[in-house]
């Protein structure tokens, strides 16, 4: 079952996304080991490859707090499509996350489309494990 909360952070989180050039607002949260939520929202540049994710910016803000791990993911953005995590924050999630690690993709009300797990969606990953 997926956390409310969490997702209603993800959503809080969307309505603050600066995208005046994708017009493509996304937000993200991130639950800790501590049960702590970090939301995060894109946030786009002129120079557009600067810009930044939803993902990005919420684990940013989880480790500022102290947080060290995910224990459970949200991620609300509307479209047809799902808005599944791009290629570099499934490796940003992998960092801090186990491969059980569940992400939910939601439209833009926090309406789960559907779950994932991190391995679904980064199988045969490289991680911190491979330079210890
Ligand atoms: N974006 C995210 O923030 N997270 C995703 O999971 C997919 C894409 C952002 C990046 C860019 O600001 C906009 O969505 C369009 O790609």
């Amino acid at each position: 079952m997926a956390d409310k909360s969490l997702i209603a952070a993800a959503v809080a989180a969307l309505a603050k996304a600066y995208a005046p050039y994708s017009r493509f607002l996304v937000g993200a949260a991130m639950k800790d080991e501590m049960g702590k939520v970090h939301a995060g929202c894109n946030v786009e540049n002129a120079a557009y490859p600067e810009g930044t994710c939803a993902e990005a910016g919420a684990i940013a803000a989880m480790i500022l707090a102290g947080g060290r791990r995910i224990t459970e993911a949200a991620v609300v953005g509307g479209g047809e499509g799902l808005v599944t995590p791009c290629g570099g924050c499934r490796q940003k999630l992998r960092e801090f996350g186990a491969p059980d690690l569940a992400i939910h993709v939601c439209d833009e009300t926090g309406k789960v489309k559907r779950s994932f797990t991190l391995a679904e969606l980064l199988p045969s990953s490289f991680g911190p494990e491979n330079l210890s």
